[in-house]
Parts: structure tokens; sequence; C-alpha cells
């Protein structure tokens, strides 16, 4: 199954792009489902249809599905919120404060994802189709589920024998309640889940495709989001530059667009090489329903590329070995030396890129040895690691 993922800024066309995809995909006779996470119900619009929390077919083997954010995140978060509630209430703190305090942000859009990894799972489908919510949140919502799985196997100890032994313990000492056995079962089903949604994200046969207009703004943010995504494993194959000015024919007023467009449209190209850069023609009308969806897909891609086709095949992390050495190399496009951050904290790396954080679970080859430099050369930062004799006799 072929999944592809559209993110960008807000407006720039994502939900154009996901359901032009999709539409056309349909329209090969593959077997089509596009979803959105997108609290904002813009989908079924765009194709002219309603949707509901389960796919409904438009035509043409052409479905879709509007997730209901709230409703999965309040199956898979609320029995864990109340007990954090709970222990809130005893601790005094005012209940309002609580509540907002035991929102985890962006993880109403992370729940989301668990559609995706049903539908996956489901089988019916040859390409899914997925129309994310814009850039910031889906980055953020993209990198919770290894975030949020650290954070688990911290805070909450999942081991339920561990749990039972320590409760009396816990319950005399802090004046704390203890969770009820459905919590634990609750976070660990949640842990798990999280899992398997990171799993399907960075599984091979999924990329995501960036779509931007040919506005510096734009393109700037872009750029950093390729960054983001690249340091949290995921494999963007395109780039969709949409809402180009026909230059043909142009007033002066348009002549300037097509101008300024051009040059900003090199800088994607030249930036973004090796991705492909699809331009997308500013239509005389906002595309509706799934035929003139379709055919502005399939003019943006072009004749003689397959948009349905296997995800290229670079891996996002590889561990390579020279002698002794084995260095753990991480694509990370357009990161600024400055930014990048690195912090070895036993079996993991803390690799942070500005405000994005990563926390990278050493592959065991690596665990016993040390890390003796690093580097950051065209786009991928490669870190040294040596044998460490002492780690290796166990002591
Ligand atoms: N190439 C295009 N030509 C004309 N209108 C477009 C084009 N791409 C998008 N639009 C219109 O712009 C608006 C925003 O697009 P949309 O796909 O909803 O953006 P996003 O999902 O990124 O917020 C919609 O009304 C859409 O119909
Ligand atoms: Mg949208």
């Amino acid at each position: 199954m072929r999944v592809l993922l559209f993110t960008g800024k807000g407006g720039v066309g994502k939900t154009t792009a996901a359901a032009g995809t999709a539409a056309l995909a349909a329209s090969r006779g593959l077997k089509t489902l596009v979803l959105s996470t997108d609290p904002a119900h813009s989908l079924a619009d765009a194709l002219g249809v309603t949707a509901g929390p389960e796919p409904t077919e438009v035509g043409g083997g052409l479905y879709v599905q509007q997730v209901d954010t709230q409703r999965r995140f309040e199956r898979s978060w609320r029995e864990v919120q109340e007990y954090l509630l709970s222990v809130l209430d005893t601790a005094g703190v005012d209940p309002l404060e609580a509540e907002e305090l035991t929102v985890l942000p962006g993880a109403e859009e992370v729940l989301a994802l668990l559609e995706v990894r049903d539908q996956v799972r489901s089988g019916r489908w040859d390409v899914l189709v997925v129309d994310c919510a814009p850039t910031a949140e889906t980055l953020r919502l993209l990198a919770l589920p290894e975030a949020l799985g650290w954070y688990m196997e911290r805070v909450f100890p999942v081991e339920r024998r561990v749990v039972r032994s320590l409760r009396p313990v816990l319950g005399k000492v802090a004046g704390v309640p203890m969770p009820r056995d459905g919590v634990f079962e609750a976070v660990a089903r949640l842990h798990a889940e999280l899992g398997e949604v990171r799993e399907v994200l960075t599984a091979t046969g999924t990329t995501v495709r960036l779509v931007l207009t040919p506005e510096s703004v734009v393109v700037a943010e872009a750029r950093r989001t390729l960054t983001s995504l690249s340091l949290y494993g995921y494999r963007v194959d395109a780039v969709l530059a949409n809402r180009v000015f026909p230059a043909g024919g142009a007033d002066d007023w348009r002549a300037r667009w097509v101008a300024a467009q051009a040059e900003q449209l090199a800088e994607v190209e030249a930036s973004f090489a090796p991705l492909p850069v699809y331009r997308c023609a500013y239509q005389q009308a906002e595309p509706v329903g799934a035929t003139a969806l379709a055919d502005l897909a399939a003019a943006t891609y072009g004749d003689g590329v397959d948009p349905f086709g296997p995800a290229p095949e670079a891996e996002p992390i590889v561990v390579e070995r020279s002698g002794d050495e084995f260095v753990l190399a991480i694509a990370l496009p357009f990161a600024d030396r400055s930014e990048v951050g690195l912090v070895r904290k036993g079996d993991e790396l803390v690799l942070t890129v500005g405000s994005y954080r990563r926390v990278l679970a050493l592959p065991s080859a690596l665990r016993r040895c040390t890390v003796v430099g690093a580097a950051l050369r065209d786009g991928r930062l490669r870190i040294r690691f040596e044998p460490d004799p002492a780690l290796w006799m166990g002591l």
C-alpha cells in the first residue's frame, strides 16, 4: 500500500493537492481513500460531497473520510486524563488549570492518525492519501508519538507488576491517589498505539509531499519543515509548488507576479534538489469536484511521472561501518551547524535542531560505543562512534 501525506503552511493548497492526487489515483483504477485529519473540514467541500467518520464512496473507486478527532481523543486519553485530574486535585491545583494541564498539545491530531493506522491495517486500499493539519501542528504531531512514548516510559511505569508492588509505598508516602488498573491499561495501550502510528508513518511505502506557494515566506517555512521531517525520520519525496501564475499574455500586474514567482521557483528547484518540484497552475476558479481536481493533479505531475510509484529508497537514517568505527548518518537538509545539538544519555541520543528535539534509541551495535565526533556536511549529520573496550567487557 502506498501512503501519501500532504503537508504545508495554512492555505497553500494541501487539501486541493491531496484530493486531486487521490482522485487521480482512483481514475487510474487504484482503490483510493483520502482522509483528512485537519479539524477544518474542507476536504469534503473540495470534493463537493459530505464526508463522515467512516470512509464513504465519492464514486469511481474514490473514498473520503473526515476523522472525528475529538472522538478518537476521548477514546484513548479520557481515562488517563481523569486520573491525572484526580492527582492534580489532591495537589490542590485549581480544576480549570488542571483541565488545561492534562490536555496534551497536539494529541488530538496524533490520535487522528490512529485512523490512518486502522485504514492501513484494513488492507482495503491501494493508495491512502492523508490531508494533514497545517505545518506547525503536523510537525508537532508527527514528533509526538516518539516524544510521548519517551515521556510515558518515564512518568508512568508501564509494567503493571512493578506498579502493584509500588502502590502501597507510593500511596502512603506521597498521599497521591494511585491509578486504577484501567489507567495503566489505557496508558500502555496508548503507548503501543502511538508506536504503531509511527511505524506506519515511517514505513517504506509512506512518503510526505510538501506543498508550498512560490513566495519567500512560504518557501522559508517549507525548508524548515523539510529539516524537521528529516529529523524525525520521515521521507519527503516531492515538492508541490501551487498557485503558479501562467506566463503567457500577462498584463503588467500579472507579469510582475510571474517574474517574482520565477525567481522563487528557481530557488526552490535549486535548494530542494534532488526532490522533484511539481508545478500547479493558478486556476481561474477554485477547483471543486473529483473530476476537476484529478485533471489539475494530472497536469501538475505531468506525463511520464507515476505519482503512485514506489517510494524512493534512500533511508533517512543509516548506520555505516568504516574500519573499527561506526557512523550514524542522519539526513538533515538545510540544518545549520549552529542550531544542531547532540547529547548522549545512556542508550539514547538527544538530537536537537532549532526548537525541534528527537530522542533516538541507539541501535544495539552503537550502545557499547562512545561518540568520538560529529560533522554536518551536504545535508547529512554524521556521528562517529568508536567501540568502548570498557563497555564491551561489561564494566
Ligand atoms: N491552483 C489553484 N488555483 C486556484 N485556486 C486554488 C488552487 N489551489 C488551491 N486553491 C483554492 O485555495 C483555497 C485554499 O486551498 P486549500 O487546498 O484548502 O489549502 P490548505 O488545505 O492548504 O489550507 C481553496 O479555496 C482552494 O480551492
Ligand atoms: Mg486544508
